[in-house]
C-alpha cells in the first residue's frame, strides 16, 4: 500500500518539475553554438570530425508527376521530389537535457549540405524551394525538396505513338569523390515504385510504368565518383494520336479506295484524288510537328505515312493515265465523226446534183437499184410500191431517210469504238484496283504487327 502511494507521488513530483522546465529550440542551437555569427563552422566544410570518414548521403526519389515529355527536343520534364539524408557529426545533444527535443527545423543555409546535382539537367529548376531542414540529436540531417527538373533524354520513337520511354536521371557529387561522399539509395526500385504510384498527382499523356535505381561508379582522372541513376519507364496512351492522325489517315485511305468507283468522264474523279492527297499532306504537316529529326531510324509512322501517300500518288497517277486514253479515244471519235460527216456531205450533195440533173427523168427505179442494198427494208418497200411514181415529194422523204440511216449507222460505230476504250480503261482500272487492295491488305497487318511487337 504504502509502496504505491509512494510511486504515485514520487511520478506527480517527477512530471511538476518536468513541466516547470520549459525549453525553446533556441537553447538546442544555443547549446550547439549554432547562432548566427559562430555557424560558419558548421557550413564551411564536410561535417565530419576525421577527415577519413565519408559522408554517407542516402537519397530517395519519388516521381509526382510527369509534366511533359517532348519528342521534338528531347526533353523530359518530371516532377520529382527528393529527400537527402546524411549524418553531421559535429551536432550532437542530449533530448533529456531539453526536455525531450530530439529534432529542430533549421535554414537550409546554416549547415553543410552535399552538392549533389543532376547530370541530365540543362535547365536551372526556379521553383520556389523548401526552406527549411529537418536536423536531430544524433546529427542525422533531413533535407526535403520538390524540384522540376528539366532534363534531356535520348528517346527512341521507332514505335511513336506506340511507344514506352526510358529517361534517366543521375545524381551525384560535383566534387566530392567516392573517398568523401557516399551515396546509397534509401528504397530499393520496387518500393520507389510503389511510393511513386502512390503519390502520383497526374500522368497525362503518360502511365508510369516503373522507377528502378541503379548504383554507378563514374571514373575520372584516376579518380572516381558515386552515381545513383534513376529509370523512369513510362508508356504513351496512343488514343489521342490515334484519332488525330493514324485513323484520318486510313479515312483517306478508304476515301482513295471508294473513289475507284466515281466515273472516270470529265476528270471528276480526278479532283476528287486530288483532294485527297492534299488533305493527307496537310496531315503529314502535323506529323512534322511531333517528330524529330532522327538519324538512326525511320519511325513506323513515316513508314506508314509514306507508303499510304505513295499508294495515293500512284493511284492519282493511273486515273490521269486512263483519263488520258479516255480523252485519246474521244478525240479520236470525233475525228471520225467529222470525217462520217463530210462523208455523208459530200454523197448526199452529189446525190442531190444527181437528183436534179435526173429530176425530170420520169423513171428512178434504175438508179436507186444500186444502193439497195444500203436501205432500210421499209424504205426499199417504199421505193418498190412508188417505183414509177413521178413524185418529188417522196423522193425528198426517200432522201431524209438515206440520211437518217447514214447517222444512225454512224452513231453506232462510234458507239461500238468507245466501248472498245473504255474496255481498256476498264480493264486498267480493275487491275489497279486490285494492286491497290492486295497491296493494302498486306500492308495494314504488318504495321499493325510491327507496332504492337
Ligand atoms: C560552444 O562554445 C563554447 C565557448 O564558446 C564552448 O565552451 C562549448 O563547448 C561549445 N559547445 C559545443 C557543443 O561545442
Ligand atoms: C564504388 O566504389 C566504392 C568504393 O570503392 C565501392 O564500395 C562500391 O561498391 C562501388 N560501387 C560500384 C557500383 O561499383
Amino acid at each position: 500500500m504504502t509502496r504505491v502511494t509512494l510511486l504515485f507521488l514520487l511520478l506527480l513530483l517527477s512530471e511538476e518539475a518536468s513541466s516547470q522546465k520549459v525549453c525553446s529550440y533556441q537553447d538546442v542551437l544555443d547549446y550547439l553554438n549554432l547562432t548566427s555569427d559562430s555557424s560558419s563552422v558548421f557550413k564551411t566544410t564536410r561535417p565530419v570530425l576525421d577527415h577519413t570518414h565519408p559522408t554517407t548521403v542516402e537519397l530517395d526519389i519519388l516521381l509526382y508527376a510527369i509534366l511533359a515529355v517532348i519528342e521534338k527536343t528531347q526533353t523530359f520534364i518530371p516532377f520529382i521530389w527528393v529527400t537527402m539524408t546524411w549524418n553531421n557529426e559535429r551536432i550532437w545533444w542530449d533530448p533529456n537535457q531539453f526536455c525531450g527535443i530530439t529534432h529542430v527545423s533549421l535554414p537550409r543555409d546554416m549547415l553543410w549540405r552535399p552538392d549533389l546535382f543532376i547530370y541530365e539537367m540543362i535547365q536551372k529548376d526556379d521553383s520556389p524551394q523548401n526552406p527549411y531542414m529537418y536536423v536531430s540529436n544524433n546529427g542525422i540531417i533531413t533535407s526535403e525538396e520538390d524540384v522540376k527538373v528539366v532534363s534531356t533524354c535520348q528517346m527512341d520513337i521507332y514505335k511513336f505513338p506506340f511507344d514506352t520511354q526510358r529517361c534517366n536521371i543521375s545524381i551525384g557529387s560535383a566534387i566530392h569523390c567516392v573517398e568523401e561522399v557516399r551515396l546509397l539509395p534509401s528504397s530499393n526500385s520496387s518500393r520507389a515504385t510503389q511510393f511513386s504510384r502512390e503519390v502520383m498527382k497526374t500522368q497525362g499523356e503518360w502511365e508510369f510504368l516503373h522507377l528502378s535505381v541503379g548504383n554507378y561508379n563514374f571514373s575520372f582522372d584516376g579518380k572516381q565518383w558515386e552515381q545513383l541513376i534513376y529509370t523512369f519507364t513510362m508508356k504513351r496512351r496512343p488514343l489521342l494520336h490515334v484519332i488525330n492522325f493514324l485513323l484520318p489517315i486510313l479515312f483517306f485511305l478508304t476515301l482513295d479506295i471508294a473513289s475507284f468507283f466515281i466515273s472516270d468522264h470529265r476528270g471528276e474523279k480526278l479532283g476528287f484524288k486530288v483532294t485527297v492527297l492534299l488533305a493527307i499532306s496537310v496531315l503529314l504537316l502535323i506529323l512534322n510537328d511531333i517528330l524529330p529529326s532522327m538519324s538512326n531510324k525511320t519511325p513506323l509512322i513515316a513508314t506508314y505515312c509514306i507508303v499510304i501517300f505513295a499508294l495515293m500518288l500512284l493511284s492519282l497517277l493511273e486515273t490521269i493515265l486512263v483519263t488520258y486514253l479516255m480523252e485519246k479515244s474521244l478525240a479520236s471519235q470525233k475525228k471520225q465523226r467529222m470525217r462520217g460527216n463530210t462523208e455523208e456531205k459530200d454523197t448526199t450533195r452529189n446525190q442531190n446534183t444527181e437528183d436534179k440533173k435526173r429530176s425530170i427523168c420520169s423513171c428512178i427505179c434504175k438508179e436507186e437499184g444500186e444502193k439497195q442494198h444500203e436501205l432500210l427494208p421499209v424504205v426499199q418497200e417504199v421505193n418498190r410500191a412508188f417505183k414509177c411514181e413521178d413524185s418529188h415529194v417522196l423522193l425528198l422523204i426517200l432522201e431524209e431517210l438515206k440520211e437518217l440511216q447514214k447517222t444512225l449507222s454512224v452513231h453506232f460505230r462510234d458507239r461500238d469504238d468507245a466501248g472498245h476504250t473504255s474496255a481498256w480503261a476498264s480493264r486498267i482500272n480493275t487491275g489497279f484496283f486490285f494492286f491497290y487492295i492486295v497491296v493494302v491488305s498486306l500492308f495494314l497487318p504488318l504495321i499493325y504487327n510491327e507496332w504492337k511487337s
